[in-house]
């Protein structure tokens, strides 16, 4: 059966959710699932934004027979074109042929390259500032290149305020019945998730983020219609706003430790372990350790996206970085990440490495800073040692002291 949800006056949400998928782009677990938002509206002209993935297609396509109530399709608008959204455009031109698709001159450049049907008859190509009026709704579209892929655009409902907003303020979660962020508990249900979304899908992105608000600067904003995840509206706006600002300009949102080791043996894992503790002996609260061998790098770098501070351990690994830290680090690397403080552990046996690595990948990034000499171990860290660790609590603990409040 059809299951969609007017989200106000004439618009309707017809997406749906997919908790059956294991990883989004074949790559980060989906414990929850994930939902695929579009929208239809229903004016004197009928217009579809954004469609779904292919998992939700027979859904998708009965919503939108549902919505339209034997109507025709007027216009299909394109804000982005991967295909977790764009799936189901070559089934609406074949069932509705005189669909107007909306998009710009890159949308039509990705249509071509993934279809081969030719829909060429039915572009209509639009800039920025173009609007579009469909009666008593008036839609603007605003093109924000690289909030996540180079065609993304951005369409606005002129006359409530609606912003759909493509992949920005998504979030990895399947929905239950409920699609504002006001009507769930947010903070426990979904933050995370929203983070875990942004700093791996988003992250790279801070700039083009950063530009895009600035050109939405003044515009009155009632709701916002991301692809995946809750609804925003109302004072629940200034909120997200509020994160995407801090995620995008690479800002902690916590004062905190993110304690991260690579150990085969359990050796590196025993000195986290004890600096862990002498930190907290210390008075520090908010930590988190993980070991990069068990826990999927996405929710690392979330947290890291998150906190002030981060811990790095690694065994040496044929005159390497054990490769999972490796890999962890070059992403967090390729993601931007920056201006963190920053303490190493390193651990060999005949030949160190794993320090050398871990500060030239450090390197690679803007602002991280060093807070203490990293303390490179010989195989297993021995009580005769414990000064030296007490030292780089002591430095860990002055640092996180010293840095202003986090936001
Ligand atoms: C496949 C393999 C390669 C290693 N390569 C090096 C190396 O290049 N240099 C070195 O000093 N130790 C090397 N080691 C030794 C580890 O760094 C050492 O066992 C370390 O104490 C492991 O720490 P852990 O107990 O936290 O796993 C290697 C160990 C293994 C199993
Ligand atoms: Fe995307
Ligand atoms: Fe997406």
């Amino acid at each position: 059966m059809h299951n969609v949800y007017e989200i106000s006056p004439e618009i309707f949400w017809i997406g749906g959710n997919d908790r059956r998928i294991e990883r989004f782009e074949n790559m980060f677990p989906l414990p929850n699932g994930v939902a695929y938002n579009s929208y239809l509206i229903l004016d004197d002209k009928t217009a579809i934004i954004d469609t779904v993935d292919s998992s939700i297609s027979a859904l998708y396509l009965e919503n939108i027979k549902h919505v339209l109530g034997g109507r025709s399709l007027d216009y299909l608008i394109i804000n982005h074109m991967e295909p977790d959204h764009c799936a189901n455009i070559e089934e609406i031109a074949r069932r509705y042929p005189g669909v107007k698709i909306v998009g710009n001159k890159k949308t039509f450049q990705f249509m071509e390259q993934y279809y081969s049907l030719d829909m060429s008859s039915n572009y209509l190509e639009v800039q920025e500032g173009s609007e579009l009026n469909l009666g008593s709704h008036t839609l603007r579209f605003y093109l924000a290149p690289m909030v996540h892929w180079p065609e993304v655009m951005f369409t606005y409902e002129v006359q409530k305020g609606i912003l759909f907003s493509a992949d920005a303020f998504g979030s990895f979660g399947a929905m239950a019945g409920n699609l504002f962020a006001d009507e769930v508990e947010y903070d426990n249900q979904f933050l995370d998730e929203a983070r875990r979304y942004y700093a791996n899908i988003v992250g790279r992105y801070g700039s083009q983020v950063q530009a895009v608000f600035r050109k939405l600067g003044n515009l009155p904003i009632n709701m916002i219609c991301s692809l995946h995840g809750l609804i925003w509206r109302g004072e629940d706006i200034a909120y997200i706003m509020g994160k995407y600002d801090l995620w995008s300009r690479y800002l902690p949102e916590k004062k905190g430790i993110v304690l991260v080791y690579a150990s085969m043996y359990g050796n590196t894992e025993n000195a986290m372990n004890a600096l862990a503790a002498k930190l907290a002996q210390r008075g520090v609260k908010d930590m988190r350790m993980y070991d990069v061998s068990k826990t999927h790098p996405s929710y690392i770098i979330s947290d890291i996206f998150k906190y002030s501070h981060i811990v790095l351990g690694s065994c040496t690994y044929n005159m390497n970085l054990y490769f999972p830290m490796d890999s962890l680090l070059r992403e967090i690397s390729v993601l931007g990440v920056k201006d963190r403080k920053v303490a190493v552990l390193g651990n060999h046996t005949w030949a160190s490495a794993a320090v050398k690595c871990i500060t030239e990948l450090l390197g690679t990034m803007k602002g991280m800073e060093l807070i203490t000499a990293p303390l490179d171990i010989r195989s297993t860290l021995k009580a005769g040692q414990e000064e030296e660790l007490n030292a780089v609590a002591d430095a860990i603990y002055a640092s996180l002291m010293e840095s202003g409040e986090a936001q």
